[in-house]
């Protein structure tokens, strides 16, 4: 299989993930009791030894492959799409390493539950905020960037009168909508979430 295939295929199953991953914290809307509520919920499916090794897989092949596509089109990507491709691409492979390398220490070495407060830990104490609010946001901005970019290179079809051009960039447009709306919940409105102590030390990445 081609590393592009490959790249297809992983992008997919880890899309799934991401999907509600992103609705569990848009959850966070409506309070720490919530989003844990409904990541307990969602870990009847994502937290077993089936489904997590297959999502690590998957992105084990799609850092790799993503890797090696943005070395191959680096030079000849031109036009916004394409350069959006190859800098969200690369975004969210090294976002991937770094998120998920902190969540399996959060877990295993330092054996905290990597719930609400773990994640949200850095977003809410200062100055740690001022890498964690950009680090989030742009892997969300990110993640629905590229997916902006598949769109435009697959879609021919206008929607509600939109060229697939418009569709791609109206993808981008909610991508950040939502980024802000999530930021939103996930700091209490911006106004700070108090963290319990143990979590200061295990800052989520
Ligand atoms: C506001 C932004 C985010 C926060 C606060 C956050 C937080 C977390 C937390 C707390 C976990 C642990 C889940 C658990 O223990 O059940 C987790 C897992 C994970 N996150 Fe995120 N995340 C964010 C965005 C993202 C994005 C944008 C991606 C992908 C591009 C992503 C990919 C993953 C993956 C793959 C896992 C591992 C799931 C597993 O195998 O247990 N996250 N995240």
């Amino acid at each position: 299989m081609t590393a592009k295939k490959l790249h297809y295929f992983s992008g997919i199953t880890i899309t799934v993930f991401i999907v509600f991953h992103l609705f569990n914290h848009l959850y966070g809307l409506l309070g720490p009791t919530a989003h844990i509520e409904m990541m307990q919920n969602l870990r009847t499916v994502y937290r077993n030894v089936i489904a997590e090794s297959i999502l690590l897989l998957a992105v084990a092949a799609q850092v790799t492959t993503g890797i090696k596509l943005f070395i191959i089109k680096r030079k000849s990507a031109t036009g916004f799409f394409d350069k959006l491709q190859i800098w969200t691409g690369l975004y969210l492979a090294f976002f991937l390493v770094m998120h998920l390398g902190a969540v399996f220490s959060g877990r295993f070495l330092l054996n905290l539950d990597t719930n609400f407060y773990f994640g949200v830990a850095g977003l809410n104490i200062f100055p740690l905020n001022l890498f964690f609010i950009p680090y989030y946001s742009l892997a969300i901005i990110s993640f629905f960037g590229h997916l902006s970019v598949v769109h435009s290179k697959k879609a021919k079809n206008d929607l509600f009168g939109l060229k697939p051009e418009k569709q791609s960039y109206g993808i981008l447009i909610i991508g950040i909508l939502l980024t802000l709306v999530i930021l939103y919940g996930l700091t209490n409105g911006f106004m700070g979430v108090e963290i319990p102590n143990e979590y200061n030390l295990g800052v989520g990445l």
